[in-house]
């Protein structure tokens, strides 16, 4: 689907090919050495290879029940959002997101429409009732998005997150109802 961002330039959310491994990891690595509000340390997605990336983003083409889509902007993948529906039969009603954008395209609205894409599309999954994330307490800007989509905190692990430098964040679990329960 195409948008237009605030500076004009043309962004693109679509599901990623095979081919788009070398450019999704690229991204990845650039946006694990920009924020520390990933899990992945830069040090630790370097050590992820093409063919890895190839195959992670095979096992979405494999599963049409799980999302994978990219923001591209001026050619290049900039940012994700994904949706893992568990794998679990009891937990088959809940998926759990994962969203980043790099930090040059962040505030043009680009975590909006890529939150709007990953809801339609959950909204129409045949089983998924419950979407979930984790994020860092200090992040406040992703949870104020998150919030805005009516999710809501429902856990907290008290530093369960170490920063390399050492310092504790906490994780924030939180959840949104996309179907009432059947
Ligand atoms: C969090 C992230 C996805 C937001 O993406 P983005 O494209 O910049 O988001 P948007 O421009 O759509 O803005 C999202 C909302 O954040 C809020 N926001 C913006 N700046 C903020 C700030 N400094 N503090 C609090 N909220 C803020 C606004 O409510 C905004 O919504 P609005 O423009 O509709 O009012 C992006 O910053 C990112 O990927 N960060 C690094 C990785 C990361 O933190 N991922 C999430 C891990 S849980």
């Amino acid at each position: 689907m195409k948008h237009f961002l605030p500076n004009g330039d043309e962004l693109i959310i679509r599901s990623p090919e095979p081919t788009d491994a070398a450019g999704l990891l690229a991204s990845f690595q650039r946006l694990t050495r920009e924020t520390d509000y990933l899990l992945f340390t830069y040090g630790e997605s370097l050590d992820l290879e093409v063919e890895s990336e190839e195959d992670y983003i095979q096992s979405y083409l494999d599963h049409p029940n799980q999302l994978l889509l990219v923001a591209v902007v001026q050619g290049k993948i900039i940012g994700s959002v994904n949706l893992n529906q568990s794998g679990h039969h009891k937990k088959s009603h809940t998926g759990e997101m994962g969203i980043a954008i790099e930090s040059a395209w962040n505030n043009m609205g680009i975590g909006r429409r890529l939150m709007t894409a990953m809801l339609r599309w959950a909204e129409h999954h045949p089983d998924l009732q419950i979407i979930y994330l984790n994020v860092f307490s200090t992040n406040e800007k992703a949870m104020q998005l998150y919030r805005n989509f009516g999710f809501m905190e429902c856990g907290r692990l008290p530093q369960g997150i170490i920063q390399r430098n050492g310092t504790y964040t906490d994780l924030v679990t939180m959840y949104k109802r996309v179907k009432p329960a059947v």
